[in-house]
């Protein structure tokens, strides 16, 4: 098989896919499986400083193309997740502690509490589009992407990579911003703000109303973004957003992102994805000439060309 090994913000990795935020990565021993299918890496659930239940049921609604989820961040809290992180650890993979917070010291304090527990990396949840207070309500403007990520940069020592919302006039702002601010790393594209509404019941299907949108359907969203962004900031990307398949993953590559994140193909195909999506870009790049994965990165660019 193809070498498909990346470094990326000074993790190594052995092939280019990493679990995506939220899926399958409450314990520790949900993680390890993650790690024995296959993923390159593993990103952490959202993690804030206390213990949170989310929103009301029902969190999730499956669609043809996708999902729509409001789980509301729920989550046990830094100190009880710190012995999650212990047992992730055992993978000898990276893993990639996500933090949320409600003030932009909040979320530097815990991406530093993330960094204690032995996470390799953090990654802040800037985008999160349905949680009031968090996310998307933080980083959605250039100026506090900005000082979030310096004032984490000034409390952490590991790679921070900064998660955007594709719910934004211009990811391409946010992306410089965050480059600005001291971010190693931008992942792109966190869900798409969406609601449901049951015609019977004559109700928003979700407890919470508005939720977001993953999957297959927001594929060329963030691909988009991902491109944008590439022509924005010099520091690398990692793509996220309906990759299913190695066809995906090289398109996000493509576009310019140095790794991929799967969270939904997990939720509805299982942890083989991994393997499946590694095997079909082996076969890809044999077939087409590639001898690493980052030949790929960028080719889509006429400046690349
Ligand atoms: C959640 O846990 O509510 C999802 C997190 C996110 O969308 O960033």
């Amino acid at each position: 098989m193809t070498d498909l090994s990346v470094e990326v913000c000074g993790l190594r990795l052995r092939n280019p896919t990493m679990l995506a935020s939220g899926v399958l990565d409450e314990t520790g021993k949900s993680m390890l499986a993650v790690a024995k299918a296959g993923a390159g890496a593993i990103v952490t659930k959202s993690i804030g400083r206390d213990p949170r239940v989310g929103h009301p049921n029902p969190t999730v609604v499956e669609l043809d193309h996708g999902l729509l989820n409001a789980m509301g961040l729920p989550n046990p809290g830094i100190e009880l997740y710190a012995e999650e992180i212990n047992e992730a650890k055992k993978s000898g993979i990276p893993i990639i502690g996500s933090v949320f917070g409600g003030t932009e010291e909040e979320i530097a304090d815990l991406a530093m509490l993330m960094e204690r527990s032995g996470a390799d990396a953090v990654e802040l949840n800037l985008s999160c589009p349905h949680a009031k207070g968090y996310g998307a309500e933080l980083g959605s403007t250039p100026e506090r992407v900005e000082s979030i990520c310096r004032l984490t940069r000034g409390k952490t020592k590991v790679p921070i990579l900064a998660k955007l919302t594709p719910n934004t006039s211009s990811i391409a702002d946010l992306a410089r911003a965050a480059e600005r601010g001291g971010a190693h790393c931008i992942v792109a594209i966190n869900t798409l703000k969406g609601m449901a509404i049951d015609p019977e019941s004559r109700q928003p299907i979700l407890g919470n109303k508005f939720g977001g949108l993953s999957g297959p359907a927001i594929k060329p969203v963030g691909v988009r973004c991902v491109y944008e962004i590439y022509e924005a900031v010099q520091i690398p990307i990692i793509g996220v957003g309906g990759i299913a398949s190695g066809k995906d993953a090289i398109e996000y590559m493509m576009a310019g992102a140095s790794a991929v994140q799967i969270g939904t193909a997990v939720w509805t195909e299982g942890t083989g994805i991994f393997g499946k999506v590694c095997k079909e870009m082996s076969k890809f790049m044999k077939e087409n000439g590639y001898a690493t994965p980052r030949e790929l990165v960028g080719v889509a660019h006429p400046a690349r060309r």
